[in-house]
């Protein structure tokens, strides 16, 4: 099952960033650093007006080090756009977000020409962390410009540098299954929208796939790579049931239970530090989903002309 998901605050988001985003010179989306690209909203640069972007990937700390890299390069290979690494034990993050603004609009500088830059993120990426953060050292203030909802922040972070949090969240445009099934397990999803079991499955096979040293490293399988790779996700889930005594009463093995287990361990990264998508497959998954998505698109103009012509062909009077 696909997981199609609208947090319902985003109509404010939208607004709010209609509103805002004429007076700003640098649009921040914070993205998860375990889903570089699935965290993102691919609508974000319509809203923004195509303004110069600082992708910050999030949570780095929670994500495969070796991957990381590639992502930073990908982003930063698109026009106007600058990717860095963040996560919540740097202490001092904006230095950093402050020198990469700068890069992106180097003509802002001084207090009559002060950079502005607009916050956004998906639910749970860490967009009140990282401004809890940023504004420990300096006074946040609420922004009181009219139309302009009373949630929205205006962080000073430097004398001519400010910074402004959205109001609501942005949401994540699900094109393709496996961006729903690993936004649900990293968290990002609203509890509702997905079964556990089911997304904990689709998690477990990606990761006997990557990470099986990790699974078996976590749940004592005792199983070589190559071993953890044969088995079945449904088996799988039943063998860390078994290892973690998720066993109801009359001994039947309590699924749910471990599916628990196995999101919980990923989200804290109890298992080791994941990242649950490479450029090269986001890339296929993306390509394959244009495809889909064009496909429904020439069924839908094909059944329109086939109820166009019968409506012709009808006798009068029917
Ligand atoms: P949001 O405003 O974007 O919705 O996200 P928020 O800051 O509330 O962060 C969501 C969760 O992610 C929080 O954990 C927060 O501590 C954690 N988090 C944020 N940034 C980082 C990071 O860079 N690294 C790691 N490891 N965690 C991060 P929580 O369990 O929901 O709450 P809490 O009890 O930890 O505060």
């Amino acid at each position: 099952m696909s997981i199609q998901w609208f947090p319902g605050h985003m109509h404010l988001t939208r607004k709010a960033i209609g509103e805002r985003i004429k007076d700003i010179d640098v649009v921040i989306e914070l993205l998860d650093a375990r889903l570089p690209a699935s965290s993102a909203n691919p609508l974000l640069a319509e809203l923004t007006g195509h303004k110069p972007t600082l992708k910050v990937l999030n949570k780095q700390d929670l994500a495969d080090p070796a991957r990381t890299p590639a992502w930073l390069a990908w982003y930063n290979a698109r026009p106007q756009t600058s990717a860095i690494a963040l996560d919540a034990s740097d202490t001092a993050p904006a230095r950093r977000l402050i020198d990469a603004c700068r890069q992106l609009a180097p003509n802002r500088r001084g207090l009559s020409r002060p950079m502005r830059v607009l916050i956004c993120g998906i639910p749970n990426v860490g967009k009140s962390t990282l401004i809890n953060t940023l504004s420990a050292k300096r006074q946040a203030k609420t922004g009181d410009e009219a139309g302009i909802t009373k949630q929205e922040q205006r962080i000073v972070l430097d004398d001519d540098f400010y910074l402004w949090d959205t109001p609501g969240m942005l949401w994540p445009r699900i094109i393709v299954p496996e961006s729903g099934q690993r936004l649900a397990a990293s968290g990002a999803v609203g509890r509702n929208a997905y079964d556990e079991e089911e997304v904990a499955l689709d998690l477990l096979a990606y990761l006997k796939q990557h990470y099986a040293p990790l699974l078996d490293a976590r749940y004592k399988l005792a199983l070589d790579a190559a071993d953890i790779a044969a088995r079945h996700d449904d088996e799988l889930l039943e063998l860390i049931a078994r290892k973690r005594g998720a066993v109801m009463s009359g001994g039947r093995l309590n699924l749910q239970k471990a599916a628990e287990i196995v999101l919980t361990d990923f989200r804290s990264a109890a298992l080791g530090p994941i990242t649950l998508e490479t450029v090269a497959e986001f890339e296929a998954w993306l390509a394959a989903g244009q495809l889909q998505d064009k496909a429904r698109a020439e069924r839908k103009a094909e059944q329109r002309k086939r109820n166009e012509r019968r409506a012709r062909n009808a006798p009068r009077g029917q």
